[in-house]
């Protein structure tokens, strides 16, 4: 069995996919590390050493990966991070310290991070050319990443004060989505009553009993029971506004791709940059 472990939370895929990449390129260097999806209550991990990967949310890891990291074991084994967002600021940075703070007093040893944009599953949506675009980076980095971690080497996020106070005032958000999950709604006019959201929750929050949708109190967030309803029938409280619905073409033209407005600097240098290099 290898002695390294591969633990996902991803809301919606993007992160899943970014790892399956990774887990691809770790077994060119013999590394067989095996995919654990984080949902609800994971076992202890087996492995000594763990890459961890999440979406950011709101310049944070999800409540769902500190309760991961919470539960697990003391341990001596290295620890990677490998995070997805939809913007390339560095106001992201920050978002594995809660994380980082946990392990180390666990005995875990931070290595390093590395950082995908992927197109958003809530704020706006980009254009399937952008999200294939984002993907195709993407996977030009991951073989890097996997050079790192197969030779024990990695960088860790180094966040300036702007991301670790942006990072401080979200995360309210890790209160916030229990609370707003309640407030999740089913248009009964567009639902086609296919359960997808009931089976695909990661934290069994939503149920359909006596002819109606109810949501608990338990939701983290992830958008992927909005973001994958076939009828664009969910409504997600009061971050509605910033709802995405559907899944993006990944096969769309890369070369076509045109960064909008918002943050077009950012998406620029973070397409025309290098992979992130290792310190010892
Ligand atoms: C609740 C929520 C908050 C988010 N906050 C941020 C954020 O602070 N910064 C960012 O760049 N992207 C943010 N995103 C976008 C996701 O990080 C991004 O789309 C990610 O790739 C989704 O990964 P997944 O498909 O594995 O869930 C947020 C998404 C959600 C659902």
């Amino acid at each position: 069995m290898s002695d390294m472990g591969i633990y996902v939370f991803s809301g919606t895929g993007n992160t899943y996919r970014c790892a399956a990449a990774l887990q691809e390129k770790l077994a060119g260097y013999g590394e067989d590390a095996q995919i654990h999806r984080i949902e609800e209550e994971n076992g202890a991990p087996l492995e000594k050493d763990l890459v961890l990967c999440y979406p950011v949310h709101g310049f944070n890891a999800p409540r769902i990966m500190i309760r991961f990291c919470k539960r697990l074991r003391n341990g001596t084994g290295n620890i990677w991070f490998l995070k997805t967002s939809g913007e390339p600021l560095r106001l992201n940075d920050s978002s594995s310290a809660q994380l980082a703070r946990i392990l180390k007093r666990k005995g875990y040893k931070v290595k390093g991070e590395f950082h995908y944009v992927m197109p958003y599953n809530m704020i706006f949506r980009h254009s399937d050319e952008m999200a294939s675009l984002m993907w195709r980076t993407a996977q030009e980095r991951v073989p890097d990443a996997a050079r790192q971690i197969a030779e024990g080497k990695g960088r860790p996020a180094k966040p300036g004060a702007a991301s670790k106070t942006m990072a401080g005032l979200c995360r309210i958000e890790h209160g916030f989505f229990p609370v707003n999950g309640r407030l999740f709604r089913v248009d009964s006019k567009h639902c086609i009553k296919c359960m997808k959201c009931v089976k695909d929750c990661p934290v069994s929050n939503i149920r359909y009993e006596d002819g109606r949708f109810r949501f608990g109190g338990n939701c983290t967030g992830c958008t992927r029971c909005s973001f994958g309803c076939p009828a664009g029938a969910i409504h997600i409280g009061i971050l509605d506004f910033m709802r995405v619905n559907g899944p993006y073409d990944f096969e769309a033209d890369p070369e076509k791709a045109v960064p909008g407005r918002y943050c077009r600097k950012a998406y620029e240098q973070y397409f025309s940059a290098g992979a992130e290099t290792e310190s010892k």
